[in-house]
């Protein structure tokens, strides 16, 4: 196959889709393809294995150590957790299914002296995302990172900067960024077939699962106090613990930020917005007090160039009347409307009488992302879901939450990345970190 140059590299890479699978109630962010197979992706011949290290051994984590098995070419060498079980079974697990034990740590400076280590994945919590992340790419290794980028903004910027002092490959996971549904949808809209997009409408409910949020003691294999890290020390309980900590606004700072990220990346990417200009968000906790930290109910209004873009979600009583819509982006335009969800895209033309066209798409994500990650480790050549971008996205949410929580109708400055019109709102942008830990952004 002819390489393809950069544009035409990103043009090709865009957005695809999946079903959504559920972690105990919790219809989960994991994309879950219906078929094993990538439809498109890696290689037929055996690619030269990228010596990978893994950063945060948990659920994604793993679950991205096998789409890169899968993708081909991939040999984890080594890995850090601190906690010290999630180590051992994912060390044992990578053991039985590349038949090679990989190093294993407790501190990720230590994973990334690993002689001959190539590329690591980090997949902690967002709180731990800033400091590996800008780690490693001083290093000069290559980063596949998760999203959320950071747990504020000024992170952001500081990895930014980080990765542009850099020649590393950096991948950020949003996945649906390889999604043909959302494409399509890109390109539909594009060719001008719903006229002017005159609204957006972004959604995702379901009923979250939840687990005592009693302070309790840490189990004696994590050490806590470091999994807090730059965050504030907050009582252990088994809800803010590993998995559950989305909902707790020291970390995860809720369902917008940390899965509604996903469909407000893949709205920016099918208009080709950048920043809002304006943000407001209400909301609260009108069920779930006493549970999670962060609202169970949210609608935020981001005022984009283009056009309003609206979300919502609701983390309770997902009992709908049209459960089909419970997670996806309806593009309103003068001539139709479409709806685009993972694995699927619906148009209604305007009109009495206009019939609903009816799109299925399949694609293996989470593989998909992951190859052309590892094939541009190889190759040296662009990724989709660049820092630029998921920086863009996180900012995006990150203003939605701030909007929350100061009741105030937030102007940006996007050059400049500055909240123009509430000083008490613009202290948000950056969280002051726990001693030691010191924040990596300098004005
Ligand atoms: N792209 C997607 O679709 C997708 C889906 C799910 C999760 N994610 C992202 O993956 C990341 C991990 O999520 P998860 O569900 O696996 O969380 P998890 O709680 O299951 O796992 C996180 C792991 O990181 C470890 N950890 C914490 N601090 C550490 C540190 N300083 N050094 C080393 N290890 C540390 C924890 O002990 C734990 O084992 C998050 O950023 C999440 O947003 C992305």
């Amino acid at each position: 196959m002819k390489p393809l140059n950069r544009r035409q590299f990103l043009g090709a890479a865009a957005f695809s889709a999946a079903a959504l699978s559920t972690l105990r109630t919790r219809a989960a962010e994991a994309p879950t393809a219906p078929a094993p197979t990538p439809t498109t992706g890696p290689a037929t011949a055996a690619p030269r294995p990228v010596k990978l290290g893994l950063i945060g051994c948990g659920w994604w984590g793993m679950v991205n150590v096998k789409a890169a098995y899968k993708a081909g070419g991939a040999q984890v060498i080594a890995l850090c957790d601190i906690d010290s079980d999630n180590l051992a079974t994912t060390a044992a697990e990578i053991e039985k299914l590349q038949g090679s034990r990989p190093l294993t740590f407790k501190l990720y400076a230590d994973l990334l002296a690993v002689p001959g280590l190539e590329a690591v994945i980090i997949a902690t919590p967002p709180h731990w995302h800033a400091l590996p992340f800008i780690s490693a790419v001083g290093r000069g290794l290559d980063v596949f990172c998760e999203k959320p980028l950071g747990y504020d903004i000024r992170e952001g910027r500081a990895m930014v900067a980080a990765a542009a002092k850099s020649r590393s490959i950096v991948q950020i996971g949003f996945v649906r960024r390889q999604s043909p549904a959302f494409r399509a949808v890109r390109d539909f809209i594009a060719s001008g077939n719903l006229g002017r997009i005159v609204n957006v409408d972004a959604q995702i409910n379901f009923t979250a699962g939840t687990v005592s949020p009693v302070a309790t003691t840490p189990p004696p294999s994590l050490d806590w106090d470091m999994w807090c890290g730059p965050g504030p020390l907050i009582p252990y309980s088994p809800q803010v613990g590993h998995k559950n900590w989305r909902l707790e606004k020291t970390v995860g700072q809720g369902h917008l930020y940390d899965w509604g990220i996903h469909l407000i990346d893949a709205t920016r990417f099918v208009l080709g917005e950048t920043a809002p200009r304006a943000v407001t968000a209400t909301g609260g906790l009108y069920q779930l007090a006493g549970k999670i930290t962060t609202p169970d109910t949210l609608t935020a209004q981001f005022e984009f160039a283009r056009c309003p873009v609206t979300w919502r979600h609701r983390l309770w009583g997902s009992t709908e009347l049209t459960p089909e819509f419970n997670n996806g982006v309806f593009f309103y335009g003068e001539k139709g409307t479409v709806f685009a969800t993972d694995n699927k895209w619906i148009v209604l033309p305007a009109g009495k009488g206009a019939e609903r066209q009816v799109t299925e798409t399949k694609a293996d994500l989470v593989p998909l992302h992951m190859a052309e990650f590892l094939d541009a480790v190889r190759q040296r050549k662009p990724v989709s879901a660049t820092i630029a971008e998921a920086h863009l996205s996180t900012t995006v949410v990150k203003l939605a939450m701030i909007a929350y929580e100061t009741g105030a109708r937030l102007e940006w400055d996007a050059k400049t990345e500055q909240i123009t019109n509430s000083p008490e709102a613009a202290k948000l942008l950056q969280r002051a970190y726990r001693a030691p830990y010191k924040h990596p952004y300098s004005a």
